[in-house]
């Protein structure tokens, strides 16, 4: 169903210097990929995400988090970017200045094209050793799960930012001007619920940029947003890419 994109929006997107766009789990849900709270179905259904996704659950039980987390790795390899992750890309290669902050780990939006990506909460397919916290790329095969730091003998765990674990600072920073400076922000299939992203669609309405939320479901934001689209991203998104350019 076409969807009424108004023409302030597109006026606005037209003359628009800098946009900044934050994504959440939403965006992928219409690539199979279960939102974050939405998560826990079939063999993980008894666990909270709180359960899994902390430091202290993987000192506790570290093959339970990474047996958790190599099922979640297996289902992003086994699926595709959506349309709205290529519109995504496409804004990118026609609007000046934009930058793509995204809370999401499943890597969707570069292999969507996009290229000015901000990870906020790290990388679902890259590692990490838990003692000393620096990348690992490789380590010797072995029954052993998880596997150990080939320098330090370190356990090695996903290269993910968990609950209570600070964000990458210069990410955190960059994304953060980046949504202060914007003209136009948008807030795709994020729940608007964990900070500090959550903040950074706050920043941009400070900085009194046009702020569009595209969500099924209303949040906290959708009443302070400019646009408030209840729609999957991956049906909205191109709708917008087709009004932008064929106007
Ligand atoms: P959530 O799972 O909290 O929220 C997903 C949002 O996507 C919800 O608001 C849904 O309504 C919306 N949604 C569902 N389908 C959609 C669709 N087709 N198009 C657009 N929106 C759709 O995920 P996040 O907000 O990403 O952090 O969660 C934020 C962070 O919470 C995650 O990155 C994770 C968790 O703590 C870490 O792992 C550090």
């Amino acid at each position: 169903m076409p969807f009424s994109i108004p023409p302030g929006l597109i006026e606005s997107l037209r003359k628009a210097r800098a946009v900044t766009v934050l994504t959440g789990a939403g965006i992928s849900a219409e690539s199979g990929v279960p939102t974050f709270r939405d998560a826990q179905t079939g063999l993980w259904a008894k666990y909270s995400p709180e359960e899994l996704a902390t430091p202290e659950a993987f000192q506790r039980n570290p093959k339970l988090v990474w047996d958790w987390y190599a099922w979640r790795r297996d289902k992003v390899a086994s699926v595709r970017p959506n349309p709205g992750h290529l519109a995504l890309a496409e804004l990118e290669a026609r609007l000046p200045a934009f930058t793509l902050v995204t809370q999401n780990v499943d890597g969707l939006h570069h292999r969507a094209g996009s290229k000015n990506v901000l990870e906020l909460h790290g990388n679902i397919t890259r590692f990490k050793c838990f003692d000393d916290n620096d990348p690992v790329e490789s380590w010797h095969p072995t029954p052993e799960v998880p596997p150990r730091c080939p320098r330090c003998g370190g356990l090695v765990r996903p290269d993910i930012v968990w609950f209570g674990e600070a964000l990458p600072v210069e990410a955190l920073l960059a994304a953060q001007k980046a949504s202060a400076e914007s003209d136009v922000f948008f807030s795709i299939g994020t729940s608007s619920l964990v900070y500090p992203a959550a903040g950074l669609p706050l920043l941009a309405l400070e900085g009194r940029a046009v702020v569009v939320e595209v969500n099924p479901n209303p949040t906290s934001l959708s009443r302070q947003a400019t646009h408030s689209f209840q729609a999957p991203a991956g049906e909205f998104l191109p709708e917008l890419v087709a009004a932008l350019w064929s106007r």
